[in-house]
C-alpha cells in the first residue's frame, strides 16, 4: 500500500514538473496585447476537406499518395474524407464563431479550382465552396486568410516534374492571377506557399511525403528555388494588376525552429538559422537578397569537391534575386519546437545532401516535455528567440505567426495543450514587449485532422473531431475555452 502511494506521488510529481517545463517567465509588466493584435486559427485543404473527387475536382498528389500507399500512413487511412469540410463548413464556422477568433487561416486547394492546374478548366462548384467560405466569414466579422498552396499539388503538374520543373513559376502565377481576379475583392490576406522546406526536403530529397522522389541536396534544393521564384512572380503580379484595387498584403510561410548550442558558439546558431529559416527568408526578407553567402558559399564548395562542374546551389541571377528581394508584406512564420545544435565532424548525412551541406547534428533536451509527434518538444523560449532573431536580421518586418500547436491523443480535458498554448502566447507578449512587429497569432489547428503520414494517430485541435460519428461533430476541447477567453479579454491569462 505504501509502495503504491509512494508510486502514485512520483507520477504526478513527474506530470507536475514536465509541465512546469512548458513554462515561460513573464518579462515585464505589460499582459496585454496590443489593441490590433489578431488571434485566429487555421487548417489546410486536403486535412479537413474530404470530397477528394466530387464536383469537379481534380487530383492533387495526396490523393494519389494515399491510395496507391496506405501502408505508409500509420492508420492507413488518407484525406477523401477527413472532417468533410467541403459537406460540412457550418460546423466549422460554429467553431469558428464560438472562439471568437478575428480570423481563419485556411487553404485552398489547387486542383479543386484548377483541375488541370492551369485555366484550361475552371471549376465552378470549387468556386462556389471557397466563396460560400469567404461570405460566411465575413458576414460574421471573421477575416479570412488564404493559403494558396499547402502541400496538395496538382497531380496534373506532378507528371512533369512538380516543384523540379521551373514551368511550375509560370502555373503558379496564373493560379495566383486567377485566385485574385476570383476572390481578391474580399480576401486582403494571402499566403503563397506554406512551408516549402517541409515540402521540398520529405518530398524531393527524403522521399518520405509525396512525389517520393530521393534525390537530397539537388531536387529539393531546386524546389525550393522554384518555389521562391513562384512566391515573387505570384507576389509582383498582385502588386502590378491588383494592388491597386484590392489593397491587400502578401506573404509566405515559413516552418523553422530555433536553434541552441551547448557545446558549440553563436556562429553555430548562426549557421544552424541560415541553413533553416534563412534559406528561405534571406532572399525575401534581407537588404541583400538572395541565399545566406554561408550556404553559397558550403554548397559551392561541397559541389566542386564532389565532381560537379556547377554548384547544386547556385545564386539567383540579379534578375531573380531583384524580382524576389521586397516580395513580402509579411513574414508568416511556422514554429512548434527547437533543437541543439553542434557542428558534426565529419559531417553525417548522404552526399549530397542538406544535412552533409550544413554539418550540423540536432539533439533535444531531456527536460524539454514531448508531444505525441516524435519530433514535437515543447520549447516557448524558441519562439520569443526566433522573433527577435527575425527582427534584427530583416528590419523588424512585420510578422504572422501562422501556426503553433501541441500534438496529443485527442482528450477533451487537454490541459497540455493549454500548457503549450498559454507559454507560446507569453513568448509572443515577451516579444512584442521586446518591440518585435508581430501582429498575428493562429493555432494549428481548429479541429483534429489528417496529420499526413500519421494519419489521424496525432490530435492538433482546439476542437476534439468525432471521427467515427456519421454527424462528425467538432466538440470544444477545454483548450478552446482557454483560448477564447484570451481572445476576448486580449489578455495574457494563466489557466
Ligand atoms: C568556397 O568558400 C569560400 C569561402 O569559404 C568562398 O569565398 C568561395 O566562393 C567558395 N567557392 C564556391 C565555388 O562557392
Ligand atoms: C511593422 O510592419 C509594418 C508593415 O511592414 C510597418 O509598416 C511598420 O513600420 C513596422 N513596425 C515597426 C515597429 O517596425
Ligand atoms: C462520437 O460519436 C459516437 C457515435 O455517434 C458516440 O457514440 C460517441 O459518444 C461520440 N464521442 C464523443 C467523444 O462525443
Amino acid at each position: 500500500m505504501k509502495a503504491l502511494i509512494v508510486l502514485v506521488l512520483c507520477l504526478q510529481l513527474h506530470r507536475i514538473s514536465a509541465a512546469e517545463r512548458c513554462q515561460l517567465h513573464h518579462k515585464g509588466e505589460n499582459r496585454q496585447f496590443p489593441e490590433d493584435f489578431a488571434f485566429g486559427v487555421s487548417t489546410a485543404a486536403y486535412q479537413i476537406e474530404g470530397g477528394w473527387n466530387v464536383d469537379g475536382k481534380g487530383l492533387s498528389i495526396w490523393d494519389t499518395y494515399t491510395h496507391a500507399h496506405p501502408e505508409r500512413i500509420l492508420d492507413r487511412t488518407n484525406g477523401d474524407e477527413a472532417a468533410e469540410s467541403y459537406h460540412r463548413f457550418e460546423q466549422d464556422l460554429a467553431a469558428l464563431k464560438a472562439l471568437k477568433v478575428k480570423f481563419y487561416r485556411f487553404s485552398f486547394s489547387w486542383p479543386r479550382l484548377l483541375p488541370n492546374a492551369d485555366t484550361t478548366v475552371i471549376n465552378q462548384k470549387g468556386i462556389d465552396y471557397y466563396n460560400n467560405i469567404i461570405d460566411k466569414l465575413l458576414a460574421n466579422d471573421i477575416e479570412p486568410m488564404v493559403t494558396m498552396f499547402h502541400c496538395d499539388l496538382p497531380e496534373a503538374l506532378n507528371k512533369f516534374g512538380g516543384f523540379t520543373n521551373d514551368i511550375i513559376i509560370k502555373y503558379f502565377r496564373f493560379y495566383a492571377d486567377f485566385l485574385y481576379k476570383t476572390f481578391g475583392d474580399r480576401v486582403k490576406k494571402w499566403i503563397t506557399f506554406n512551408e516549402p522546406f517541409d515540402y521540398c526536403v520529405l518530398g524531393y530529397g527524403r522521399a518520405y511525403f509525396p512525389p517520393l522522389v530521393h534525390s537530397p541536396g539537388v531536387a529539393d534544393y531546386l524546389c525550393m528555388d522554384n518555389t521562391l521564384r513562384a512566391h515573387a512572380a505570384a507576389y509582383r503580379s498582385y502588386k502590378a494588376k491588383y494592388f491597386k484595387r484590392q489593397g491587400g498584403k502578401i506573404g509566405i510561410t515559413i516552418s523553422s525552429r530555433f536553434y541552441y548550442t551547448q557545446r558549440g558558439d553563436k556562429h553555430t546558431i548562426e549557421r544552424a538559422m541560415q541553413y533553416s529559416l534563412g534559406w528561405l527568408a534571406n532572399p525575401i526578407y534581407s537588404k541583400s537578397g538572395n541565399y545566406p553567402q554561408l550556404v553559397l558559399d558550403d554548397i559551392g564548395n561541397n559541389s566542386l569537391r564532389e565532381g560537379l562542374a556547377w554548384s547544386r546551389l547556385p545564386p539567383f541571377s540579379e534578375f531573380w534575386t531583384k524580382i524576389i528581394r521586397g516580395s513580402g508584406d509579411f513574414l508568416g512564420l511556422n514554429y512548434y519546437t527547437s533543437r541543439y545544435a553542434e557542428l558534426s565532424q565529419p559531417p553525417i548525412g548522404e552526399v549530397p545532401s542538406w544535412e552533409f551541406d550544413s554539418q550540423l547534428e540536432y539533439t533535444v533536451d531531456e527536460k524539454w516535455k514531448q508531444g505525441n509527434s516524435n519530433w514535437l518538444y515543447c520549447v516557448p523560449q524558441g519562439l520569443e528567440d526566433i522573433l527577435k532573431w527575425i527582427r534584427d536580421r530583416y528590419d523588424n518586418v512585420e510578422v504572422f505567426v501562422t501556426e503553433n500547436g501541441w500534438s496529443d491523443y485527442g482528450a477533451l480535458e487537454d490541459t497540455d495543450r493549454i500548457d503549450f498554448l498559454q507559454a507560446h502566447l507569453q513568448a509572443v507578449l515577451n516579444a512584442i514587449n521586446d518591440g518585435c512587429n508581430v501582429t498575428h497569432y493562429s493555432h494549428w489547428s481548429l479541429i483534429d485532422n489528417f496529420e499526413w503520414n500519421m494519419g489521424y494517430t496525432q490530435k492538433y485541435g482546439l476542437y476534439y473531431l468525432n471521427l467515427t460519428s456519421p454527424h462528425k461533430e467538432r466538440i470544444a476541447k477545454m483548450s478552446a475555452h482557454y483560448y477564447r477567453t484570451v481572445i476576448e479579454s486580449k489578455k495574457y491569462y494563466r489557466y
